[in-house]
Parts: structure tokens; C-alpha cells; sequence
């Protein structure tokens, strides 16, 4: 492990969707979902990316934990070439990092009970484990996201949209990975709790000393978490720096239209 080092950098990352053409175009179109973007996750830190929808946030995310493959562009995680990463290689890599989503209900399995969803990824990818270990692991993962042991014979259904939140947290947090990616987090949920949400991955990020990569087209809630924050518009981050400095003093005007969308509360 290498400290100076951040954890996760990406460079010059490109992806382009084809788009079927209307009938009286000669050929389909491509479109830049992702264009030209660079970042850098360093440990133990949150770092925000907010943007409308349909900027690309999903699609860098998505390319960030290789279920997209990028067009161009370079991504090394813990100072190793991710996209090279084979075999054994890149399932050791993939454990390391976590996704949460945005829609929990989509994201978890209906007909599975709450300790078959959260002991599901260990079962995978560490088949040694007795089925106690895993029962005791499951235990205290969901006493972390501050879920008692009485759910884990329920099902999803049976669960408000921010207990399913956190069951899916849970789920993310129980490799104990280094980086969570959390896309939409909290945009499916009302403010109240998506901020109870909100304030329980900050508490996970400073416990277990994790890189969060906060994804939101809302910038209160990048504000919320993280201490450092890139603006995407179109494709391309067009400004990014301190969560401080950039909040309140944008330099670049699509910065401050967003800014100004931004309900204040009176004072
Ligand atoms: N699988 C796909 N096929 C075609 N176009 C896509 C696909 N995924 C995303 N896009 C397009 O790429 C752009 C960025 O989408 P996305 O990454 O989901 O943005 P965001 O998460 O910021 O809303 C949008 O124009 C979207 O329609
Ligand atoms: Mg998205």
C-alpha cells in the first residue's frame, strides 16, 4: 500500500453511447456521456460529484467500478491498473470497492430475507467462512447501519425506504471495502430521512476510515459530506476544488446556476 498515493485516480476518461438516428438522418449519432473526465479519490476522504441529471455521473461510476468499459482512458486503484486487472486480480480489486444505489428496492433481491442479501457477498468472496462467522458478521454489519438483529428473518417489502437504504449500505459495507461508490443515495428518499441516510454513511466513512465517491444531482447533499467536490455538466467536470471554496465562491457560471436553484433557508 502506497499512502501518498490516492486510491482511486482516473485520467482522460471517455465514453460515448451510439444513439439510433432519426429516420432522416443518414447514420446514428454518438453521444459523449463522459467526456475527458480526471479525478482523484484519496483515503479516508468524501468526495462529491453533483450534476444534473442525464451529465453522466451514472456512466463515470459505472466505468469507475468496470461494469462499463471506458472508451479511453486510464484508472488506477490503490496505485495498480484497474483496466488491465484479469482473473483473480480483478476480483481482488472489485471486493475492495462497494456500490450503493440509488433505488433500494430495485437493487435488492425480493424474495430474498434480510441475512441471505447482506451475507450474500461474503458468502462469495469468502467461502471459508463458517455459517456462524457469516451469521456474526451479518450481526454486526447491520448493527453498524443501525439495523436490529430482529430483521434479518424479513424481507425487503416488509421495510420503509430508508431502512431498505440501509440494508443495502449494509450490503456494501460487509467486504469492508476501502471506497464506496454511492450513486443517488439518498434521491429516492424524503429529505428527513434521505438526511438520516446521509449523516449514517458519514458516520461509516469516518469509522471505518472509508473513501466515499458521494454521486447527487443535489448539492446540498454533496455539501452535506463531502470536503471536496467536482461540478459536472454535459459530460465534463467544468470546476472542482474544496467543497467550501467552489460552494461559495463559483467560478464557473453553470456552478452558479446551480448554486441559485438552491432553496436557503431563512434567516
Ligand atoms: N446504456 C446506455 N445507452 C445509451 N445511452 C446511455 C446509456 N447510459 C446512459 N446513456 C446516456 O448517457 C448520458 C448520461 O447518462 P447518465 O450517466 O445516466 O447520467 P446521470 O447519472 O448524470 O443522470 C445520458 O444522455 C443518457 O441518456
Ligand atoms: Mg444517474
Amino acid at each position: 500500500m502506497n499512502n501518498g498515493a490516492p486510491l482511486l485516480e482516473a485520467r482522460n476518461l471517455r465514453k460515448a453511447f451510439v444513439v439510433a438516428g432519426a429516420a432522416w438522418e443518414k447514420s446514428d449519432r454518438r453521444a459523449q456521456a463522459v467526456d475527458d473526465v480526471s479525478l482523484e479519490v484519496h483515503r479516508a476522504e468524501t468526495f462529491g460529484i453533483v450534476g444534473e441529471s442525464g451529465c453522466g455521473k451514472t456512466t463515470l461510476a459505472r466505468m469507475l467500478l468496470r461494469l462499463v468499459e471506458p472508451d479511453a482512458g486510464e484508472i488506477r486503484f490503490d496505485g495498480d491498473d484497474w483496466l488491465a486487472a484479469r482473473g483473480s486480480d480483478m476480483r481482488k480489486i472489485r471486493r475492495r470497492m462497494q456500490m450503493v444505489f440509488q433505488d433500494p428496492m430495485a437493487s435488492l433481491d425480493p424474495r430474498m430475507r434480510v441475512d441471505a442479501i447482506v451475507g450474500e457477498p461474503l458468502e462469495i468472496h469468502e467461502p471459508e467462512l463458517s455459517r456462524a462467522q457469516i451469521r456474526a458478521r451479518v450481526a454486526e454489519t447491520l448493527d453498524a447501519v443501525g439495523l436490529s438483529s430482529d430483521t434479518l428473518r424479513r424481507y425487503p417489502h416488509e421495510f420503509s425506504g430508508g431502512q431498505r437504504q440501509r440494508i443495502g449500505i449494509a450490503r456494501a459495507l460487509i467486504l469492508r471495502p476501502e471506497l464506496i461508490i454511492a450513486d443517488e443515495p439518498v434521491s429516492a428518499l424524503d429529505v428527513s430521512i434521505g438526511a438520516q441516510v446521509l449523516e449514517l454513511l458519514g458516520n461509516l466513512q469516518r469509522q471505518f476510515s472509508l473513501s466515499l465517491l458521494l454521486i447527487s444531482h443535489s448539492v446540498p447533499v454533496v455539501a452535506q459530506l463531502a470536503s471536496r467536490v467536482a461540478v459536472m455538466q454535459a459530460g465534463k467536470f467544468v470546476e472542482s476544488g474544496p467543497t467550501e471554496q467552489v460552494l461559495n465562491a463559483p467560478a464557473h457560471p453553470y456552478t452558479q446556476s446551480l448554486l441559485a436553484a438552491v432553496p436557503r433557508l431563512p434567516v
